[in-house]
């Protein structure tokens, strides 16, 4: 069956350098592909020609904000899209639902793709509150129709990232097809929700074909080329 969206392979870099060599990072014709570097080598990448995200940007568009980056100067650096949300963001640095959307709504005013990153903890699914936890996080955030940059999901369950361990392609699915659910009519059907937490080549494939996986946001998998190709030749293949 073929897909009702067009598939998105993001790579998260994380504070890593950036991987050698960059061409594999390259867009398809049938498939969205993006980097996501550390902001020091944001100009590498969009002079390599990648479609290029920030991981993270400020609400305000400019201010007394020490080492911070707006989300206009991301757009002004030649950025399409940009993370909100992520769950080290939402650990490490304490960001809350409310400021989360405040940053959605800042990259959409500066006519970036806000990525925003939603998903449970383990605890949190093991009390069966994962579906109250994607609500609360989903419920904050803009989801006006009338946005004129498409917003982006992405489920990312914080068990699996970075541990090995993978969501199932049928947990995945029942996570994607809730979310969507929650969303207004008017965007229920064109949103994208990637999948992210461990995706590699062995799971890439399976997860693609789910009905509500409209692509796979890769942190560690990504950092390797060869790894991050086949994942995206298999996005490729899923489109076809
Ligand atoms: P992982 O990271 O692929 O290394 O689990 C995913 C992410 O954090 O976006």
């Amino acid at each position: 069956m073929p897909k009702m969206r067009k598939l998105f392979i993001a790579a998260n870099w994380k504070m890593n350098p950036a991987p050698s060599p960059l061409d594999v990072y390259a867009a398809t014709a049938s498939t969205d592909v993006a980097v996501f570097p550390a902001f020091l080598d944001i100009a590498t990448a969009i002079r390599a020609g990648l479609v290029t995200g920030a991981q993270w940007g400020h609400s305000k568009p400019t201010g007394a904000y020490t080492g911070d980056v707006s989300m206009a100067m991301i757009k002004a650096a030649g950025c399409r899209y940009v993370l909100c949300g992520h769950s080290e963001r939402r650990q490490y640095h304490k960001e809350s639902d409310a400021f989360v959307a405040e940053q959605a709504l800042a990259a959409l005013e500066a006519g970036l793709h806000p990525i925003v990153c939603i998903g449970e903890t383990l605890e949190e699914r093991e009390a069966k509150k994962e579906k109250a936890v994607v609500e609360r996080q989903l419920k904050a955030l803009p989801l006006k129709a009338e946005a004129t940059a498409e917003l982006l999901l992405a489920y990312e369950p914080i068990w699996a990232i970075g541990t090995g361990k993978t969501a199932t392609a049928p947990q995945a699915q029942e996570m994607h097809a809730f979310i969507r659910s929650l969303l207004p009519k008017d965007i229920q059907a064109k949103t994208r929700i990637l999948y992210g937490g461990s995706a590699k080549p062995e799971n890439a494939y399976e997860l693609l074909h789910q009905k509500d996986i409209d692509g796979l946001l890769v942190g560690g998998a990504s950092l390797k080329p060869k790894e991050f190709q086949a994942i995206v030749e298999a996005a490729v293949e899923v489109s076809a």
